[in-house]
């Protein structure tokens, strides 16, 4: 078993290992005393793994409540927040119970943001079942409910207490999801490892499962616990998610975010290359490592419509835009833009 401490406002684990699933009663226990933990988890997730999670917290004496969600971004809304804490309190729940999140994004974020809110915070543990999640939104303590007016418009940040990653329940993950999975760890390299770049054009990503997420959890634990709050460094982890948020605002949620993040990806490398930040080889073996993926790189939305969705994209400051730009394979920068360059940033294909 791996074990990656973070240092954040909360010091916590990130366990990676085999079989892990069959320890998560020893290991929530070894960090809480709580006589109750509620097991959150999507439908599926719940068929495939509920019953060992809620076994293995029963061996050790909790109390398990499973709490179970329909798949998808329909569940990160206030209503079934709402209905998660009203559950939480029907069942007695206090502060010193735990939560734990069996799933992806999805699900982490919910959980996450109920037990940073009920009774003013309990237990949280992260149990990611996707690549995306294992490599990204698990950690750092983001927590988040989508509103009408666009994604990711509530939330806090709240670290959990434990996050243990059994890389072997990917097993059963849906291609298209593992595919989305592979542009975070491909944002992560771009963002600061050439050679770790270099690695995943050789080995497929898969077949390298517990090396890629112990790289890339060790590579946001040291932006996260340098900028938790989210006011510098940490900017960098938005690296194809300004262009992409717009591209998945524009397909009305319909592009995957990983999708949507490859895709912005490659529109902020042609804008760079286009602005001479980076040279036109830098755009060429982004777009050999995303096909090679199967990921998408272009999207068909018009200037406006991206421009428009930007506007309204949480990602702006006031007037400002922290833009994250490529400068090589391993290597970008967080440029500051004013309201009125963005729409010069955004290039279509055969423009640059
Ligand atoms: N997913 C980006 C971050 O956690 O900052």
């Amino acid at each position: 078993m791996i074990a990656i401490p973070v240092s954040a406002s909360q010091e916590y684990q990130v366990l990676i290992g085999p079989g892990l699933l069959d320890e998560l009663g020893t290991q929530v226990r070894a960090i809480s005393m709580a006589r109750t933990a509620a097991l959150v988890a999507g439908e599926n997730v719940f068929s495939l793994y509920g019953q060992r999670a809620r076994a293995s917290l029963e061996a050790v004496g909790f109390r398990v409540l499973c709490f179970v969600i329909k798949p998808g971004e329909e569940s990160k809304s206030l209503a079934e927040y709402g209905r998660l804490l009203q559950f939480l309190a029907e069942n007695r729940l206090t502060r010193s119970d735990v939560l734990v999140a069996l799933g992806g994004g999805v699900t982490g974020d919910l959980t996450g943001f109920a037990a940073a809110t009920y009774q003013r915070g309990m237990g949280f543990v992260q149990v990611p079942t996707t690549l995306l999640a294992a490599v990204d939104s698990s950690v750092g303590g983001k927590t988040a409910l989508n509103l009408e007016s666009g994604k990711n418009q509530v939330g806090c940040f709240y670290q959990p207490h434990l996050v243990l990653c059994d890389p072997l329940l990917q097993k059963t993950l849906p291609e298209e999801e593992y595919r989305c999975g592979c542009a975070e760890v491909i944002k992560y390299a771009v963002l600061n490892d050439e050679a770790f770049f270099e690695r995943l054009r050789r080995i497929e990503i898969r077949d390298q499962l517990e090396e890629v997420i112990q790289r890339c959890v060790e590579k946001k634990r040291d932006i996260v616990e340098e900028d938790e709050y989210d006011r510098g460094k940490r900017r960098l982890l938005n690296l194809g998610h300004t262009f992409g948020h717009a591209v998945e605002a524009c397909s009305g949620f319909t592009i995957l975010h990983g999708h949507a993040v490859a895709i912005g990806m490659v529109m902020v490398t042609r804008a760079a290359l286009r602005k001479g930040f980076c040279s036109q080889e830098t755009l060429r073996r982004l777009l050999e490592i995303l096909t090679q993926y199967g990921l998408p790189t272009e999207a068909p939305y018009s200037h406006n419509s991206l421009l428009q969705a930007i506007y309204a994209d949480k990602k702006m400051e006031g007037n400002t835009l922290h833009l994250i730009v490529p400068e090589k394979i391993g290597r970008c920068k967080i440029l500051p833009l004013g309201i009125e360059e963005i729409g010069d940033w955004i290039i279509q294909e055969g423009e640059e």
